[in-house]
């Protein structure tokens, strides 16, 4: 697969006068990809029935003619205002029970049937237009679901559809009583429509209701997509894609996947490391014009199997963002470095967001790769570089990789839900473990619990909720090593303590005896170095206790193949376990230096410094915010 280069690009900005001179400067920069459309649903259709393609169709002409393949979005993700006169009950409605208004976007509820038939009506407007028109080379369904809170609406719409899902998932009352212990504190239901939201309650709603909606809520993020999906596939052979965001798990991705042809996601590392990470002033001052190096790197291989190996960076940060606290630029270089390594973890496509800064509305203080009077922004350079550069690199193919980590969204959704201790957090956990894979010089996929490859050394399952019915063979079946816990295997999928016990693993003799929760400020230490933090699971059973906390009480107990570990792990603690799992099942690490990251693909080695500085590694010197592509160094030899 040779990687390219795109842009998003909004014609229904510009006078229509520029639009060949900027397609001719995008393919003139490099760049062979442009996305258009996903919000012009008001200059599509003016007043409802009221359509207005010409200037759609005249866009397309010019942009494919100059060369570029079109990605056309469907406007979903912004209803224009008469939508609302047709609909007033359409919009989402938050846990407080206001409705979400217009004069943003992402105002729908995904519930509401009238706008998901509005939806499916303009799809195929667009569908029969557009389906078999050669410049049209993908297409993209709605925008970033999920993004601005959106998944989770109290409407009314989301109420009858959430009661017709509980009938059709439980069948009788009784059944969703007996699941829910409705018994406890009077709770249980004499029919479905008695059953309410769960918002809004005196204390604690039940969890097992909270969990219910969330995966019903999940669903109807599912079944919005799949209702476009089934318009589009008839009218059209190109695939069919989304644009996903960071640290969104409010929906599974992977259900919202298995419908595409192709995942795609936005990736902003300034944003991100000041709007959603937690961490240290250090950290976040030594990266403050970087990202993270891992949070990029996490979500590429997260989208690569959710687009079933087959994903793009759709938006990519080319300066600073304006919706963060506060916006840095990015050093120079980074604009080059995020879209390599992007490649390096097997992007199809780099898109840039956006060609030209708006001088109105929202994002005016958003940077793209032209300033709003036409001048090249500093990443304009460094998109022109990194052209030339794939150009020189040819083909770039993924092999598998020898670590791999479970992402479970409902693991999430069960721990929003109830997570006994204020500092345990689904996302952190999972991301603190690939960040040590990757201080150790790994290369990681991210895998669905539903799908599990054969032919890993170790797998990782930290935070899984629910340890469904195969699943421990399935894992054990397809490494050397299965590392589980802590809180793995805690609660069936009713949200109740499995009548197994906890962790209830067949091929360990291992018990969780109690649970503790610690505030972030006490680490519990482990004898030979490094601390369990958050969450503590007491161990017994009689298998060995791989590692012990200074008290004596196990920290991870193992028998063959299998380890269970019972606290969140500190960094250095993580760096143990991971050597410790080498040991066993012959994986080689190579430490890398602060900053610096390492990516194998089948032919290349790269080399991602995110430092500001030079650093050196095994010979090579790498200069601060650049990227050493070297070929393949196969592990043995580091
Ligand atoms: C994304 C979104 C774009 C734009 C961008 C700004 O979340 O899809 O439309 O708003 O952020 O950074």
């Amino acid at each position: 697969m040779k990687p390219e280069l795109g842009v998003c690009y909004y014609p229904e900005h510009w006078p229509e006068a520029v639009w060949a001179k900027d397609a001719a400067r995008m393919v003139e920069t490099g760049l062979r990809w442009v996305r258009i459309g996903e919000f012009a649903w008001s200059r599509m259709e003016s007043q409802p029935g009221n359509l207005q393609f010409d200037w759609l169709d005249r866009a397309i002409e010019t942009l494919g003619a100059a060369g570029l393949k079109v990605v056309l979005g469907t406007p979903t993700a912004t209803p224009p205002r008469w939508m609302l006169d047709k609909y007033p009950d359409m919009l989402a409605v938050d846990v407080q029970g206001q409705p979400r208004k217009f004069g943003s976007r992402r105002h729908y509820c995904f519930s509401h049937a009238g706008y998901i038939d509005e939806c499916a009506r303009i799809t195929r407007i667009m569908g029969e237009r557009y389906g078999r028109n050669p410049h049209i080379a993908a297409w993209q369904i709605d925008n970033e679901y999920g993004c601005h809170d959106t998944t989770l609406s109290y409407s009314g719409s989301s109420l009858s559809a959430f009661r017709q899902w509980l009938a059709d998932q439980y069948g009788t009352i009784e059944a969703l009583n007996e699941a829910w212990g409705g018994v406890f504190w009077s709770m249980e239901y004499n029919h479905f429509d008695q059953i309410d939201l769960p918002n809004l309650t005196v204390t604690d709603p039940n969890p097992a209701h909270v969990l219910a909606f969330r995966r019903f809520s999940s669903d109807q993020v599912v079944a919005f997509n799949k209702a476009q999906v089934d318009v589009l596939r008839p009218l059209t052979d190109a695939p069919l894609l989304h644009n996903y965001m960071g640290r969104v798990l409010e929906f599974d991705h992977f259900d919202v996947g298995a419908d595409l042809d192709i995942a795609t996601w936005d990736s902003y590392p300034i944003g991100f490391l000041s709007d959603r990470l937690e961490d240290d002033l250090d950290h976040k001052t030594r990266y403050l014009q970087q990202g993270d190096p891992d949070m990029q790197a996490f979500h590429h291989d997260l989208y690569r199997t959710v687009g079933h190996g087959r994903w793009w960076v759709m938006e990519q940060q080319p300066g600073p963002v304006n919706w963060a606290p506060y916006n840095p630029a990015p050093l120079p270089g980074m604009v080059r470095l995020w879209s390599l390594e992007a490649v390096a973890h097997g992007a199809e496509v780099v898109s840039y967001f956006r060609w030209r800064q708006a001088p109105f509305a929202q994002e005016q203080m958003h940077a793209g790769l032209l300033t709003s009077n036409n001048a090249d922004a500093p990443a304009m350079a460094e998109a022109r570089q990194t052209a030339d550069n794939l150009t020189a690199l040819g083909t770039v193919e993924q092999q598998q990789a020898q670590v791999a980590i479970l992402f479970d969204y409902a693991s999430d959704w069960a721990w929003t839900t109830q997570p006994q201790g204020a500092g345990f957090d689904y996302f952190r956990l999972v991301f603190s473990v690939y960040r040590a894979l990757r201080r150790a010089g790994l290369s990681v996929d991210i895998l669905s619990a539903k799908d599990i490859p054969q032919g890993y050394k170790l797998i990782l399952a930290p935070g899984l909720a629910t340890v469904e019915d195969d699943l421990e063979q399935r894992l054990t079946d397809a490494c050397d090593l299965a590392i589980l816990g802590p809180r793995s295997g805690a609660i069936t999928r009713e949200f109740q303590i499995p009548t197994t016990g906890r962790p209830g693993l067949a091929g360990l003799d291992c018990d969780v005896e109690l649970v503790e929760t610690l505030p972030p400020n006490i680490h519990r230490p482990v004898a030979g170095g490094g601390t369990a933090q958050h969450w503590i699971d007491r161990l017994t059973g009689n298998a060995t206790d791989v590692l012990s906390f200074e008290d004596g009480t196990p920290t991870m107990k193992g028998a063959g193949g299998l380890w269970y570990l019972a606290g969140f792990p500190d960094a250095q603690l993580w760096d143990r376990i991971i050597a410790m799992a080498a040991e066993q099942t012959g994986l080689t690490l190579t430490p890398m230096p602060v900053g610096l990251r390492r990516r194998d693909t089948s032919e290349h080695t790269f080399l991602i410094n995110y430092d500001a500085n030079a650093v050196e590694w095994d010979g090579h010197k790498i200069a601060g915010c650049d990227v050493a592509i070297l070929n393949r160094i196969p592990p043995e030899q580091s």
